[in-house]
């Protein structure tokens, strides 16, 4: 029908103008839709994507001010007072110890805590993703290491475009076939990219064998054009959560000493390895003893989570070096029973992978059970006292990481009040 065809006005708008447009008139989504072509469909979808992440982004910032009781619920805060501790800690620890700092930014994923961690003395920040290390470029921070292989074609285009911007990034290597390609790309591109060689601590997660293996893919390094060798990268995960002090010190110092030794020896080999990168949070204070490690990667410290606080301190039952910083502020939505309140915030609001849910922080005895997506349930059979209904609970994360990864910003309270809205690099795009 004629009054169906789009007019030659309508034709010739921007997309983002069609879709102000639509949000005015009363023309239903469905009619106009019909008429857009597949590309303009698309460009119409993209603008309404950026619009959305501008009207999220806005929003977010009209926050900042504002009491934290404001804050719509589930909110990922972080207690900022505890968080510039939670730094200066480890930052003066580390110059202490006498070893560098390059802190893994996969925990927070935002380039204003990359900040304040670069100016407490960090040599720059590990990422594991591209899309944080871009990021991390975008908000001024640089020395970056990628600390998983950068395998594939498209992954080493972005990275060949990072190094671009950042020329001191550094990725890691496991193979000599890859090792190949990112020379070929390097060359092509006309500029160097910097590699640490990724020993596998006995993980059998990523990384060569130490020893001769890791010996040869070094050597063959060096003799590639377009590849600067800068040393070796070893992180051992499966140490980071050992229980008990001791424990944890005997596993980090048998997972590391390969990857050590094989570092020492091509050093007196002549090969170039100005840096031996790994640790954790569960042990920065055990691995700089080890005398050769010339940097810690320790991530978690910033926030802390229920998973790290199990593990133990040098002295205690809890792990109590950081303070949890990060929290999940969350409403009491139904309190049906006496014993039972259930909370606005579930699995899409906490990181599911460990046995154990969130600890509430100020209403001890009270024990979590997941209640579905958006719902999260409390026994209080226990509990040392009764939330109301409306009542906001804060509750310390189970597993940092991955939890920061479901949000869109991290909300930094100063006391009661927002001091600001960061957005969180989530996703891998
Ligand atoms: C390669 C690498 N380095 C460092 C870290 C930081 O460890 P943590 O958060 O336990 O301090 C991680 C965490 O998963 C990691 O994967």
């Amino acid at each position: 029908m004629v009054r169906n065809l789009p007019d030659r006005a309508q034709r010739r708008t921007s997309p983002r103008r069609r879709l102000r447009r639509r949000g005015r008139d009363a023309t239903p989504t469905i009619t106009l839709s019909m008429h857009l072509s597949r590309r303009s469909l698309l460009r119409a979808s993209t603008a309404a994507a950026l619009l959305s992440a501008t009207g999220r982004q806005s929003a977010a910032a009209g926050l900042v001010g504002r009491a934290k009781d404001e804050l719509p619920t589930p909110a990922l805060v972080v207690d900022l007072d505890q968080l510039e501790g939670n730094i200066t800690r480890l930052a003066s620890h580390a110059k202490s110890a006498g070893i560098a700092l390059r802190p893994h930014a996969k925990t927070h994923k935002c380039a204003a805590i990359a900040r304040l961690q670069m100016a407490a003395g960090a040599l720059g920040v590990c990422v594991a993703t591209l899309r944080e290390a871009e990021a991390m470029a975008e908000g001024g921070v640089g020395g970056l290491l990628l600390t998983s292989e950068m395998v594939g074609g498209v992954k080493i285009r972005r990275l060949v475009e990072l190094t671009r911007r950042r020329p001191d990034t550094m990725s890691v290597v496991d193979d000599p076939g890859h090792a190949a390609e990112l020379s070929a790309a390097a060359r092509a591109a006309g500029l160097t990219l910097n590699v640490l060689i990724d020993i596998d601590p006995g993980s059998r997660r990523t990384g060569i064998a130490p020893g001769e293996k890791a010996a040869d893919l070094a050597r063959r390094i060096t003799a590639l054009p377009g590849l600067r060798l800068r040393g070796i990268h070893c992180y051992s995960g499966s140490s980071a959560h050992v229980t008990g002090f001791e424990q944890r010190r005997a596993h980090s110092e048998k997972a590391m000493a390969p990857a050590i030794a094989t570092f020492l020896e091509l050093r007196r080999e002549g090969l170039p390895m100005e840096i031996l990168s790994g640790g954790s949070t569960g042990t920065y204070n055990i691995d700089p003893a080890f005398g050769a490690m010339t940097e810690l990667q320790a991530g978690s410290y910033v926030f802390m989570d229920v998973d790290y606080r199990r593990i133990g301190g040098k002295s205690g039952a809890v792990y109590e070096d950081f303070a949890p910083s990060l929290a999940v502020i969350a409403t009491v939505i139904s309190r049906p029973e006496r014993n039972r309140a259930t909370i606005d915030a579930g699995l899409k609001a906490f990181a599911t992978d460990r046995k154990f849910g969130p600890e509430p922080k100020d209403l001890a005895g009270a024990t979590f059970s997941w209640g579905g997506d958006e719902h999260g349930i409390l026994d209080l059979a226990k509990a040392s006292r009764e939330p109301r209904l409306g009542d906001r609970l804060e509750f310390i994360v189970p597993h940092c990481d991955p939890t920061v990864n479901l949000h869109d910003h991290i909300h930094a309270l100063r006391g009661d009040r927002v001091e600001a809205v960061w957005p969180v690099a989530r996703g891998y795009g």
